[in-house]
């Protein structure tokens, strides 16, 4: 079970800055249109991620118990929302959950990570997971061709038996590939962009393989989408955090802290990086009028940050909205030994838990936000599991659309992505691109 405290979002005794819940009900029009235009796009089956609860995934479980047991460890090609939620997953339960086989995501070209994660594994114990939704992102296409080659000259009978590829079930060049070669394939459903996609094959296949129960993440999903069914706004975690973003964001809050005081649940702030970045972050509204929103994630570690980011949080200009995650019971914790009790400089932690210690400084920091006027929020694990990482994952989708719904942008695309990828392909040579290719040269000229 998560709980999502925001009391310190709303004016109170403690902060008397923040937006008064008075405020709320002048939205009550907007907030009503925002959840009609959702209603309507699920209905369109454009919001796939909200019927993933329901996804059959036995074909999943199926798979990876026909796995050999030599099999240790999975390494995801993939970036983006091909990438983040697989790391997310496995990094908040590879201790919580105490899982046995590992996983890897290489998200990036750069050369050192790949011989890094070459070297660590045993490649006779690794299958490697290419997800690509476009199946021709340049970045994953790279890692993609590099560790076919390697497994080709390896294993040249049954190279296959080391990769699968998780794509669009009918379109692009992977599809190709796995038809052509016989290699064990997944889907990328169409109506599930990337970053929405993690509770689809993308990130349950690398997530079962660990030992992770994607039923419980499924779930947990679905419990979160009941709550945001709730038709009091206060009541209702995406939808109200959403709207208080979105009037925070018209104040000039234009950005969001994530703060976990957990390192397992650092990737997934990571992941909602990318969530809220792409998703808000746009240039046009909906009717093609310049408009320039979004919000920047900023993702901060507790304890680690308060001695690097807090001093700008609480002095420095008021322009953030933190959220922090607090997990109430780890699957490990220490007692700190009374060594010194002669010594008040040490004696007070004496027979405290760590826990302890970490859950002092983060309501000290919560409430040194608030005498400095900060807005912030708290998001509660009772523990981290499965279930509660669905219900999380889930609330900040919905939240995310919501949000865009408010800002009256599309919250599914990426155009800003997209540039970004086609420059790549005219600079890296790829056929059809030669007119970007000679805008990039007349560029380069007109800048030496
Ligand atoms: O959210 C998105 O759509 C992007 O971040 C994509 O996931 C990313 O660009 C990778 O794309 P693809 O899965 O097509 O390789």
């Amino acid at each position: 079970m998560i709980r999502f405290d925001y009391q310190n979002l709303l004016s109170n005794p403690n902060l008397l800055s923040a937006i008064k819940a008075s405020r709320l009900v002048d939205y009550a029009d907007r907030v009503k249109d925002a959840i009609a235009e959702i209603d309507a796009d699920r209905r369109a089956g454009i919001l796939g991620f909200y019927e993933l609860p329901e996804y059959d995934v036995q074909h999943i479980l199926d798979f990876v118990d026909r796995i050999d047991d030599r099999f240790e460890n999975m390494v995801v090609l993939g970036i983006g929302g091909s990438a983040l939620g697989n790391k997310a997953l496995y990094s908040a339960l590879k201790t919580e959950a105490g899982l046995k086989r590992k996983v890897y995501v290489y998200d990036n070209v750069d050369p050192v990570y790949l011989y890094e994660i070459l070297n660590d594994i045993d490649l006779d114990r690794t299958i490697f997971n290419v997800i690509s939704k476009s199946g021709t992102t340049a970045e994953t296409m790279a890692a993609f061709l590099i560790i076919t080659k390697i497994l080709k000259d390896k294993y040249p009978s049954n190279y296959q038996k080391h990769l699968v590829i998780t794509t669009d079930k009918e379109k692009g060049f992977l599809r190709q590939v796995i038809q052509q070669e016989g290699i064990a394939s997944f889907i990328v459903p169409d109506n599930v962009g990337g970053r929405f996609s993690v509770l689809t094959d993308v990130g349950l296949l690398s997530s079962a393989f660990a030992g992770i129960d994607i039923k419980a993440l499924l779930a947990g999903a679905k419990a979160m989408r009941e709550q945001s069914e709730n038709a009091d706004i206060m009541l209702n975690p995406p939808y109200i955090n959403g709207l208080l973003h979105y009037l925070y964001m018209r104040e000039g809050k234009n950005i969001s802290v994530m703060m976990p005081y957990s390192n397992s649940l650092y990737d997934l702030a990571d992941w909602y990086r990318q969530l809220w970045a792409e998703s808000l972050g746009k240039r046009y509204d909906l009717r093609g009028r310049e408009i320039y929103v979004g919000q920047t994630p900023v993702k901060a570690l507790g304890t680690t940050d308060q001695h690097s980011q807090i001093q700008l949080y609480t002095q420095g200009p008021n322009d953030k909205v933190v959220t922090f995650i607090s997990v109430e019971k780890f699957k490990h914790d220490y007692e700190i030994p009374n060594l010194y009790p002669d010594r008040a400089e040490v004696s007070y932690l004496g027979g405290k838990k760590l826990s302890e210690l970490l859950a002092a400084e983060r309501l000290a920091t919560e409430i040194a936000l608030c005498k400095a006027g900060r807005p912030n929020a708290n998001l509660i694990f009772n523990e981290i599991n499965a279930h509660n990482l669905g219900e999380m994952i889930m609330m900040y989708q919905i939240q995310t659309v919501f949000t865009g719904k408010l800002l009256k942008i599309n919250p599914l695309d990426q155009p800003g992505v997209e540039a970004g990828k086609i420059a790549t392909y005219a600079l890296m040579g790829k056929k059809g691109y030669e007119n970007q290719l000679a805008e990039i040269q007349d560029y380069i000229q007109r800048h030496r």
